[in-house]
């Protein structure tokens, strides 16, 4: 809590129960009947709701009433394959009748038929598609959201889908990560040649991307229908040269030692983790990379091992919680619902998995100076919600009750309204 004048307030709620996401004493790192101060983008102080109202009414600055809703940090999708052409309803059919996700992929289906379709789609309609997920994203109270490449495959395509992921952070009211996912699926022309492939992907394009501001981070799938640890490795390390940080797409569907290898280059990130060791865990710890749980994907697959959550948490990685939107394995773009599945199929306490779409969602972005808890300095990338508890946001299924958002300081969007 910061003590600093009211005078340095552009204005404040006040009559809010806030949960900061603070690690610590508190559960939920929960203020009862709060106020929160905010000067430009940035939270300027957070005390009781009397001494911020006291403050603001004596110099006149405008006040909120919150009304008891409950304030959050703006929530985080920390993985997201957001920007895509066409949609893989036949496959969930196919899924349905018998046929695996593997299988799929191996006969050119699956991630295959989205780059194709995604090929074939204009940036408009590009940028039209995910304009409408992302919307739907942020109506569950998200302000930041991490978009991958991936679906293009080819340095021009792959340049699009960075182009779209960088005009959705500039014409929404919410902040994009951009991730290059080089390493996604073997395209088609280069069946022949893997090698070539990993080296341009590594190489050329990795340069050419990151030379136009298009990279934030990298990511790879390592698995045994993508690509292996020495291509992603291989990958990674182009990264690190170019000083780039990395997510990592492991342990979806079998264990091919991903989960050390993101620990060994330092990676921000390893994404999925229905399968890994315990000396994976181990070095995920040790080495501080975030375990991004996908509980919508593991659900869209049906799949029937869950993370080891138990081990994880034993172990001490930090776990955090994304939809992993994507026509594939999640077309999912519910944050809230991910927080349920969280809890419901993988065993997390709600304020475990509301940690995981904002303190640890920021972590696994490398973002936590900026977003991801409610203290004085960070972005005033705030959600409000009509609940009378916290663990609301996991428990109610198909709800949503986000009934403000604040980015960067200033109320957004058609739902931007306070108590009606
Ligand atoms: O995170 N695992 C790789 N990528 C996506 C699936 C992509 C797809 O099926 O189109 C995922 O599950
Ligand atoms: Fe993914």
């Amino acid at each position: 809590m910061n003590k600093s004048s009211g005078k340095d307030w552009d204005q404040i709620w006040a009559g809010a129960n806030i949960a900061t996401m603070v690690a610590g004493v508190q559960p939920y790192g929960n203020i009862k009947n709060g106020a929160l101060a905010v000067k430009g983008d940035r939270i300027a102080w957070i005390g009781p709701a009397a001494e911020g109202a006291r403050e603001a009414a004596a110099r006149g600055i405008p006040i909120h009433d919150a009304q008891g809703l409950w304030l959050t940090p703006g929530l985080i999708d920390c993985h997201t394959h957001l920007v895509y052409g066409g949609h893989r309803v036949e496959e969930f059919e196919k899924r349905l009748c018998g046929v695996s996700y593997e299988d799929i992929a191996r006969a050119g289906g699956g991630i295959q038929s989205t780059v194709q379709a995604t090929r074939e789609a204009t940036h408009q309609e590009l940028r039209a598609s995910a304009t409408v997920r992302a919307k739907q994203i942020m109506a569950e109270g998200v302000t930041t959201i991490e978009v991958k490449s991936g679906y293009g495959l080819e340095l021009a395509a792959e340049r699009r889908l960075l182009e779209v992921a960088r005009e959705l952070g500039q014409e929404l009211p919410v902040s994009v990560k951009k991730t290059f996912l080089g390493l996604h699926a073997l395209p088609r022309e280069f069946a022949a040649d893997r090698r070539a492939f990993v080296a341009q992907v590594s190489g050329p394009w990795l340069q050419s991307l990151a030379a136009a501001g298009l990279v934030d981070a990298v990511d790879a799938f390592c698995e045994n229908i993508a690509f292996t640890a020495a291509e992603t490795e291989q990958f990674l390390q182009s990264a690190q040269k170019l000083g780039l940080r990395a997510h990592v797409h492991v342990g979806q569907l079998s264990d091919m030692g991903g989960a050390e290898l993101a620990a060994k280059w330092g990676a921000l990130s390893a994404d999925h983790l229905e399968f890994v060791s315990a000396a994976g865990a181990r070095d995920l710890a040790a080495a501080g990379t975030v375990a991004v749980l996908l509980p919508t994907a593991y659900f869209t697959l049906r799949q029937t091992t869950p993370p080891p959550v138990a081990m994880l948490r034993e172990a001490g990685v930090a776990m955090a919680i994304a939809t992993d939107s994507n026509p594939g394995s999640s077309p999912c773009t519910s944050i809230l619902l991910a927080l349920n599945m969280a809890c419901t199929l993988f065993g997390l306490t709600p304020e475990e998995a509301l940690s995981g779409a904002t303190r640890t969602a920021a972590r696994a972005l490398g973002a936590s100076d900026e977003i991801g808890t409610l203290e004085v300095g960070k972005r005033a990338d705030l959600a409000l919600w009509r609940i009378e508890r916290p663990a609301e946001l996991c428990y109610a299924l198909g709800a949503n009750p986000c009934t403000g958002v604040v980015y960067r300081g200033r109320l957004r969007g058609a739902r931007a309204t306070l108590p009606s």
